[in-house]
C-alpha cells in the first residue's frame, strides 16, 4: 500500500503527461484517441491533487513546439481542452481551485480562448489550488520572454542592472507564480525535461514512471508523492545529522531559492 504523509506534501507538482501516442497505437488507434483517453487521467489527477491538499499542479497539456505536430492531431488537442474546460468548470469552481494558463496564450484558438478565459476570470479569488494548465508553453521561451522584459527596464531606466538576481527573474515567469516545483512528474518511460519549467526545476525533484499517462491512476500518483516524501532535499547544502542546520521544512518549499554565493557545487 502506498503511504503519503500528509504532513510533508509537495506545494508544487509538475506533470509531464507523455505516452498518449504509443498508448493509442498498442490498440491500434489513432493518436488522438490516446489524447482523448489522456484527458480522463487528468480529471483524475486534478481531483486527487485537490483531495490530497497540494498548492498548486502544472499540468504540460500542450508545448510551444507542439505545434510542428500534424494539423489534425492539433485539431484534436484544441477540441480536448475545450471540452475540458467546458466539462470541468462546474467542478473546478465548485471546489475552489484556481485555474491559471501558462505560455504563448495569444497563439490558442478562439475556441479554447472563450472556455478558458471566462474560467480563469470566474476563478481568479479560488484558493483551495491552483491548477495551471502549460499551453504553447516553452521553458526556454519564458526564460526569454522574462530576459527581454528586464532588457527593455533597464533600457527604459526604470531597472538597476545591478539589482538583477535570480528572484527577480523568476517574479517575471508566470509559471513560478505558484513558487517553484517541488515535483516534476514525468510518464511515458523518457527522461527528460522536454522544456517544462526549466528556470524553475532547479531544485525540483523527478520522479519518472514508464505508465503511459491514458494509464496514469491515483495510485500511481499517489507513489510519485511518496517517493518524494522518502528523499532527503538538500537545496545545495549539507544537512546536520543532529537536525540543527537546514532541514528540509526549514526550507520554505515552493519559494524561489537564490543559489549559494561561495559556487560551491550543489547536489
Ligand atoms: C504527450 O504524449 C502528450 C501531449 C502532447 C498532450 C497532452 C494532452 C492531454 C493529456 C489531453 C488534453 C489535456 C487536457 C488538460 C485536457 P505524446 O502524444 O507525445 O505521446 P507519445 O510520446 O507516446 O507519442
Amino acid at each position: 500500500m502506498t503511504y503519503v504523509d500528509a504532513r510533508n506534501l509537495p506545494h508544487h507538482v509538475g506533470i509531464i503527461m507523455d505516452g498518449n501516442g504509443r498508448w493509442a497505437e498498442l490498440r491500434g488507434e489513432p493518436r488522438e484517441a490516446g489524447h482523448k483517453a489522456g484527458s480522463a487521467a487528468v480529471r483524475r489527477v486534478v481531483r486527487a491533487a485537490r483531495r490530497l491538499g497540494l498548492t498548486a499542479l502544472t499540468l504540460y497539456a500542450f508545448s510551444e513546439q507542439n505545434w510542428a505536430r500534424p494539423s489534425g492531431e492539433v485539431d484534436a488537442l484544441m477540441g480536448l481542452l475545450r471540452e475540458f474546460l467546458v466539462s470541468e468548470r462546474g467542478e473546478i469552481l465548485q471546489h475552489e481551485i484556481r485555474l491559471v494558463a501558462i505560455g504563448e496564450l495569444d497563439r490558442l484558438p478562439e475556441i479554447v480562448r472563450e472556455s478558458l478565459d471566462p474560467l480563469r476570470g470566474a476563478s481568479a479569488e479560488n484558493r483551495k489550488m491552483t491548477l495551471a494548465l502549460a499551453l504553447s508553453y516553452g521553458g526556454q521561451e519564458e526564460i526569454a520572454r522574462a530576459t527581454r522584459e528586464i532588457a527593455m527596464d533597464v533600457r527604459d531606466g526604470k531597472l538597476d542592472p545591478a539589482s538583477i538576481d535570480v528572484r527577480a527573474l523568476a517574479s517575471r515567469m508566470p509559471s513560478l507564480g505558484v513558487g517553484e516545483p517541488d515535483l516534476i512528474i514525468r510518464t511515458g518511460g523518457e527522461h527528460r525535461l522536454s522544456n517544462f519549467l526549466l528556470y524553475g526545476a532547479a531544485y525540483a525533484e523527478l520522479a519518472f514512471t514508464d505508465v503511459l499517462w491514458p494509464d496514469f491512476t491515483e495510485v500511481d500518483f499517489f507513489e510519485a508523492i511518496a517517493s518524494y516524501q522518502r528523499r532527503e532535499r538538500r537545496f545545495g547544502r549539507v544537512l546536520s545529522r543532529d537536525a540543527s542546520s537546514v532541514s528540509p521544512s526549514s526550507v520554505t518549499p515552493g519559494a524561489p531559492l537564490c543559489p549559494d554565493t561561495d559556487g560551491a557545487m550543489r547536489v
